[in-house]
């Protein structure tokens, strides 16, 4: 009942040449059906990208946003603009963003919470580290993070929202965890959501894995349970690898 969701993350790869070029090649072959696939572009290349993607199967997507409307903050892209652009999801929370820019709880909760307020749809990640993981507190880190991500939204709103579980020692390393480590925290998470805001947004809700996806691997984690698709970096960068990602979760 839920539709399986795929996004490719570019992070900070590929320039509007290279862009445009992913783009046109991927529109030339025939679309797979069933899947939701979304790719988030770096913002440099997102209007170029609108511009090929629209009226598609593909939809659009951001790596980042700021929670305000506008204002004096250097170097930050609003949601406004982002909806002008026509993208449809942002990425909020990554990981990279928490390590390396100072993104903290408080910051993604206010992003989720403008992302949905102009219509754009977030896509939420936690995860835990290594150091989390060896100790044994990854339920508390992805509970403390969801809890966070999603508070003072209202179910509806929460049915709206994409969960990406990227556990960060998984994150570029070729270590991924396995599909039924991996679903047993999706879950956990789902379980989340269901506390703080009843089962049918819980049943809603679509959480992702993220975290070495491949194209050989990808199918063990749709056949989970509670795996809803995928939230993919390097893999995602050509188009023959997002194709086959794509056709591993149809
Ligand atoms: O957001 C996707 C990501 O962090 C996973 O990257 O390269 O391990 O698929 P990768």
């Amino acid at each position: 009942m839920r539709t399986p969701i795929i996004a490719g993350n570019w992070k900070m790869f590929k320039t509007i040449a290279e862009a445009t070029d992913f783009a046109k090649q991927l529109t030339a072959t025939k679309a797979i059906e069933g899947v939701e696939q979304v790719i988030c572009a770096p913002f440099t290349t997102l209007s170029a990208l609108a511009g090929i993607l629209q009226g598609t199967p593909y939809a659009l997507g951001a790596q980042n946003v700021h929670f305000a409307d506008q204002g004096a903050f250097t170097g930050e892209i609003s949601p406004l603009m982002l909806k002008e652009i026509g993208v449809k999801y942002v990425i909020i929370g990554h990981s990279e963003r928490r390590q390396y820019f100072n993104e903290t709880d408080e910051t993604v909760n206010k992003k989720v919470i403008a992302a949905l307020s102009h219509g754009l749809l977030p896509i939420v990640c936690v995860g835990e580290s290594l150091a989390e993981f060896e100790s044994g507190s990854t339920e508390q880190v992805v509970r403390t993070q969801t809890e966070a991500a999603l508070n003072g939204l209202t179910s509806d709103q929460v049915k709206q929202v994409v969960i990406a579980y990227e556990p960060i020692w998984a994150i570029g390393t070729g270590k991924s965890s396995t599909a039924e480590d991996a679903n047993k925290t999706i879950g956990y998470i789902r379980g989340c959501v269901e506390r703080a805001f009843g089962a049918e947004a819980a049943a809603a809700i679509r959480i992702q894995y993220g975290g070495s996806v491949k194209p050989d691997n990808i199918e063990g984690y749709l056949r989970q349970s509670d795996i809803d698709g995928a939230l993919v970096g390097g893999a995602s960068l050509t188009v023959d690898g997002f194709v086959q990602l794509v056709a591993g979760a149809s």
